[in-house]
């Protein structure tokens, strides 16, 4: 397949990445599907009721905005962002989605000396951004699944790698795709034992769906930790996905340092009017987190009784192991045009990860599954 007259290499960490997987969207489904099922996509985490209906008034407001670039330091979202999360202006940096943020964190500090150390079950991007930037990968075993916080980050681990020539440390918490969390304490420990040449991104991408969100995020650790970075995300549960936007809070030096790099307009003009309007509107916030609040424990309980092992979840996902092969779950799933995730990784192929949607939504999963082992059983004969 590879064309012969094709002469430019690539640098040697973009052999080492894979191009990311994305999960299935309703376009993949065969039309018959889509035409006899409604589409449920619960494969991306996304945020069931999408973004704030206030969205629906800066129609105007965007469509001004178009022709003239952004504001490269998006001062207003970032002054909105500082005075909500009490942290200093000049630490705040956008990017057009966490993952972009991540890039420039390690076109930042790492390189070939220097590795990015994260755990065996995390969030696949990190992966990337390590290779794209030239440097080695050091990975940390996550826990076993027979564990009593099964595939968690195994902390001492994670600060073990980091002993050795790292530059960044990329810890999700809570973690995806198992959605658990480590309490604050476990991180401060973590933060006391890291080298402090070693940047600490804790990734807070689902923080708001934690019971006690005040008690597991970073971010009062940051006055302590000159080396730590907190990153946010606005495509969960301020159901902005499409638009591309997060963001990190750090040590200002860092953020000067990463601004060096950043690309000025990476933050479309679209993508920030809409964070303000996100970020402001506390009533969607709410309900998106009483929601996932109220049906986590109540998908849970119901898939648990049908004979699946549900993992503990501080998340608006469920990773859990079917009864039946989680392929075939998957494909089954999906001819009844419900998008689930299969999982990839070490000992987690069994297992499947399963967005919470809208109540009609999970009513919709569970009715398939009801079917489940029927269809598993016509397959074989
Ligand atoms: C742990 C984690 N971090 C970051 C992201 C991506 O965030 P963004 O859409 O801001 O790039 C995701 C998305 O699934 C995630 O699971």
């Amino acid at each position: 397949m590879a064309d012969p007259r094709f002469a430019p290499s690539p640098q040697p960490g973009v052999l080492q990445s894979r191009a990311y997987e994305p999960g299935l969207s309703a376009d993949d489904l065969p039309a018959e599907v889509r035409r006899e099922h409604r589409v449920v996509k619960l494969a991306s985490n996304e945020n069931p009721f999408g973004p704030s209906p206030r969205v629906r008034e800066i129609g105007d407001r965007i469509y001004e905005s178009l022709g003239l670039y952004p504001d490269p330091l998006g001062r207003r979202l970032r002054e909105a962002i500082a005075r909500r999360l009490g942290v200093p202006l000049e630490g705040i940096v956008l990017a057009g989605g966490s993952d972009l943020l991540f890039s420039w964190l390690a076109q930042t500090f790492l390189g070939r000396e220097r590795a990015g150390v994260i755990s065996t079950i995390t969030f696949p991007t990190y992966r990337i951004v390590i290779h794209a930037a030239e440097a080695p990968l050091s990975l940390a075993p996550s826990r076993p699944e027979d564990d009593p916080r099964p595939f968690a980050h195994d902390p001492e681990a994670l600060a073990e790698r980091t002993a050795q020539g790292a530059g960044i440390l990329f810890l999700d918490n809570p973690n995806n795709p198992v959605g658990c969390v480590l309490p604050r304490s476990t991180i401060a420990r973590l933060l006391e034992t890291v080298p402090p040449d070693v940047l600490v991104v804790v990734d807070e991408a689902y923080i708001d769906y934690v019971e006690d969100p005040d008690a597991a995020t970073a971010l009062p650790l940051l006055a302590r930790h000159p080396n730590l970075v907190v990153t946010r995300t606005f495509s969960k549960i301020y159901g902005l996905a499409g638009a591309r936007l997060g963001f990190g809070v750090m040590h200002p030096e860092a953020a000067s340092l990463v601004n060096r790099i950043r690309l000025p307009f990476a933050v479309s003009a679209p993508a920030l009017a809409l964070g303000e309007v996100a970020w402001s509107d506390g009533e969607h916030y709410r309900r998106s987190r009483e929601h996932v609040l109220g049906e986590r424990p109540r998908l849970a309980a119901e898939l648990t009784r049908r004979g699946w092992r549900v993992l503990p979840s501080a998340t608006n996902f469920l990773t859990v192991r079917p009864p039946l092969p989680a392929a075939r779950v998957c494909a089954d799933l999906f001819r009844s045009g419900i998008i689930v995730r299969p999982l990839r990784g070490p000992g987690i192929d069994a297992y499947l990860r399963i967005t919470i949607g809208t109540r009609e939504e999970n009513d919709l999963l569970l009715e398939a599954c009801e079917r489940l082992p029927l269809a598993a059983e016509e397959a074989r004969s």
